[in-house]
């Protein structure tokens, strides 16, 4: 339980990045055995205003406390040592180690003065045990061949190695499955309830956030702007707080007329999926859902030629495509928003304007010459149509905040006439203003009688915009569900 002995405190903490103020004049304070929930718009600050905390970033002005004396940490292994650890919204691992050799960098278990391997993994099995985020985790996967769960858990792994005394979780549970986060949630709790251990939560996951946290900050605009305790949590009063506005209707109105059949999927097989048969019509948003590798991805990737399939067939406006290519799919108009942005979907170290106009450059190069013209009117466009905040331009993707970065690959595809549109659970990372804006903006685009295949990850955005579900479960279809069918009793009966 919480106390009110102040543990972890940033005092008018500021930091400016060339052009942009992204903390300003922060104070909040986490007490011993609180969960402090931190949300806020994407570019808010949360992130930067934590770095500052365990001295990742170098603050412009401003004190950091900890337990009752100011410290001066020169980086976050300093801070964890001292107690306080971060777990950040994207981990950097050594590419070429193991998980256990990334949880147990620095501090290897030496036999003869040499790097004990056994020990290294035995120990590592051991905190798996001891915090069963994936139990089954293969602790000997090399970092550059993770998925972002992956990477995210192997983080977290190391970070609780040390036995912090504060945690701070950036976004965790953004790319891990449902199934992940509720343990990781738990462990959480425990450690909080048995062990003392307080904690700063991040995420754009409400339902998650009133769940976990005894009290909630908000930061808009580089800013704290209110604390609700948890007894006053509600949920129309924050996402207020966070836009600075009422959202009267979170999802927007289902399909009215549906028409004929887009694109359709028959009997798909490969080594990981059975016999899928789906299709899309035109002015219907279908999501697909299940656990995690139940096959979501693998169904979409595999009808964008991005997999191997064994059997099957794909058809698009009736008629049946000879091969399943990528090439042949962008041909027909069917574009693809993969899930793990980070490697698929984006190129870190180019600028805004480059990551948003490389899927276009047959429009912008007829001539063989960038039309600098048309490409700064379609960045500008996108910036202003998805809001994404940057300094300008030519900002590298890198240094720009976790959800705007999401936000400039889904821009980026939007440009071009699709017929059908399939994203592979877009909304993660972003915030709830924009999540909104990314569920009117596939809804326009059904009311124009394109298509839309959406994979989600949260059974709640699933239920409120799919005009149809797929269910998933093992490689196969379980059910089909239809709107009136649609809620959460029949979808997880389906995927259980
Ligand atoms: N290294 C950097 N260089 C330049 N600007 C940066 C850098 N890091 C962050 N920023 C800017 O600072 C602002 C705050 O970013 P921050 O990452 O703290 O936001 P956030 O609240 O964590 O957002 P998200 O929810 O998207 O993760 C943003 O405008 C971002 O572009
Ligand atoms: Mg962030």
């Amino acid at each position: 339980m919480s106390n009110n002995n102040p543990i972890l405190k940033g005092e008018s903490l500021y930091k400016r990045f060339e052009g942009v103020l992204a903390v300003n004049g922060i104070c909040s304070t986490l007490y011993e055995g609180d969960i402090l929930g931190l949300i806020g718009e994407n570019g808010a600050g949360k992130s930067t205003y934590v770095r500052l905390l365990v001295g990742e970033h170098i603050k412009d002005s401003g004190k950091v406390f900890y337990c009752n004396r100011e410290v001066n940490w020169m980086d976050t292994y300093e801070a964890l040592i001292d107690g306080v650890g971060l777990i950040h919204q994207k981990p950097t691992l050594v590419p070429e180690l193991t998980a256990a050799e990334n949880i147990f960098l620095g501090k290897e278990f030496t036999a003869k003065g040499l790097v004990d391997d056994s020990k290294v993994l035995k120990k590592a099995e051991e905190l798996l045990i001891k915090y069963p985020i994936n139990p089954s985790f293969d602790l000997k996967l090399i970092a550059r061949e993770m998925s972002a769960g992956q990477r995210e858990i192997t983080e977290i792994l190391k970070v609780l190695s040390f036995n912090p005394k504060v945690l701070i979780l950036d976004e965790p549970t953004a790319s891990l499955t449902e199934d992940e986060s509720k343990k990781l949630i738990s462990i959480i709790k425990k450690l909080n309830k048995e062990d003392g251990l307080s904690v700063i939560f991040i995420s754009h996951r409400m339902e998650e956030v009133f769940n976990l946290c005894t009290r909630i900050e908000v930061f808009r605009n580089a800013k704290s702007v209110g604390i609700v305790k948890k007894e006053d949590f509600d949920r129309n009063k924050i996402i207020h707080m966070i836009i600075n506005r009422d959202l009267s209707e979170f999802y927007p109105e289902k399909a009215v007329t549906i028409g004929k059949c887009l694109l359709e999927a028959k009997g798909l097989c490969s080594e990981d999926l059975k016999d899928i048969n789906i299709r899309v019509n035109a002015g219907e948003i279908v999501g697909i859902y299940g656990l995690s590798g139940a096959g979501m991805t693998e169904i979409v990737e595999s009808i964008f030629g991005l997999r191997k399939i064994d059997k099957g067939t794909l058809h698009i406006n009736g008629q049946e495509l000879k091969s399943i290519k990528v090439s042949q799919l962008i041909n027909k108009n069917v574009f693809l928003i993969p899930e793990d942005r980070d490697i698929k979907g984006l190129f870190t170290k180019f600028t805004v304007r480059e990551n948003m106009t490389i899927s276009h450059l047959d429009y912008l190069l007829p001539g063989f010459l960038i039309n600098k013209w048309k490409e700064k009117s379609i960045v500008k466009r996108g910036i202003k149509d998805f809001g994404v905040v940057c300094a300008d331009i030519n900002q590298e993707m890198h240094s720009l905040s976790g959800g705007n970065q999401q936000k400039v690959v889904i821009a980026k595809w939007l440009f071009k006439d699709c017929n059908v549109l399939i994203l592979d659970d877009p909304t993660v990372g972003v915030d709830i203003g924009t999540k909104r804006e990314i569920y009117l903006m596939l809804r326009k685009l059904t009311n124009k009688g394109k298509g839309v295949i959406m994979v989600s990850s949260e059974i709640l955005e699933i239920i409120g915009l799919a005009d149809r579900v797929y269910t998933m479960r093992e490689g196969s279809i379980s059910s089909e569900l239809c709107v009136n069918e649609i809620n959460q009793k029949n979808i997880l009966e389906n995927v259980l």
